[in-house]
């Protein structure tokens, strides 16, 4: 079949939403939806809206909560769309019908859980929760004035639902049961089954731990969380 040249405004051919948690350096929490998210090994590159509360609590404190939805989430996640935790919204935000939200979670109907390393909660409703600092950061496009920003993020914790580890083997997440809530043009979707078998999958997943999962299992607990 041939090709067509075409120029959509957006390129956002279907990645997994996530909800990053951040706190203000006043502590107080906040939730923004995304999806331009990827994992390289205990790192997760995330492109954030420099403008949104996530970036600037992000930039103040290098700390976050990565909390993916499942497609059970998907309301939680559609009553956060178009909300922000910055006030005033930005005239560019406004324009696109946003508005201030002081408490994210209470709009969305989440609840948030205290993390062991981080100051940001994480979302008890996420079947996958975690913690991350940042080890970079840089804005994409600077010449076009740099809006979006790139964060580099280190995974300290891996929480997990037990319902979606796979049988016999405790780190291992089943990708049958791990059903992730995709945005795809700005529209919600589901995984379907599996399509074809896999040879990158006969690749022992134990032969990609990096470094990293050492490290983390030395991060320090918060004070909150030693208190508990
Ligand atoms: C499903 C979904 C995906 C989104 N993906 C992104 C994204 O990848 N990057 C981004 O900057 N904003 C994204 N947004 C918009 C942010 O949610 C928006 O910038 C919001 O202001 C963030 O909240 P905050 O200002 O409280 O941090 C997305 C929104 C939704 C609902």
């Amino acid at each position: 079949m041939e090709h067509i040249g075409i120029e959509p405004a957006i390129l956002y051919f279907g990645t997994p939403v996530v909800l990053l948690g951040t706190a203000g350096r006043d502590g107080h929490p906040n939730l923004g939806p995304m999806s331009s998210a990827f994992w390289l090994g205990w790192r997760c590159v995330l492109g954030m809206s420099t403008s949104s509360k996530t970036a600037q609590n992000m930039l103040a404190t290098g700390e976050c909560t990565i909390n993916l939805p499942s497609t059970a989430q998907a309301g939680a996640v559609d009553r956060l769309a178009r909300t922000t935790g910055s006030d005033p919204v930005s005239p560019s935000k406004l324009e696109r019908g946003y508005r201030h939200v002081r408490d994210k979670f209470g709009v969305a109907g989440l609840t948030p859980v205290a993390s062991e390393t981080v100051r940001p909660p994480r979302v008890a409703e996420c079947p996958v929760a975690m913690e991350a600092v940042v080890e970079d950061s840089r804005p994409l496009a600077a010449e076009l004035g740099g809006n979006i920003t790139i964060f580099e993020t280190r995974v300290q914790r891996v929480h997990v639902h037990p319902s979606i580890t796979m049988d016999g083997h405790e780190n291992r997440i089943d990708p049958d049961r791990w059903r992730p809530l995709i945005m795809s043009f700005q529209k919600f979707y589901g995984l379907g089954d599996q399509v074809h078998p896999s040879r990158l999958a006969e690749i022992p997943e134990h032969l990609y731990r990096t470094p990293d999962i050492a490290r983390a299992a030395g991060a320090p607990r918060t004070a909150a969380a030693n208190a508990n």
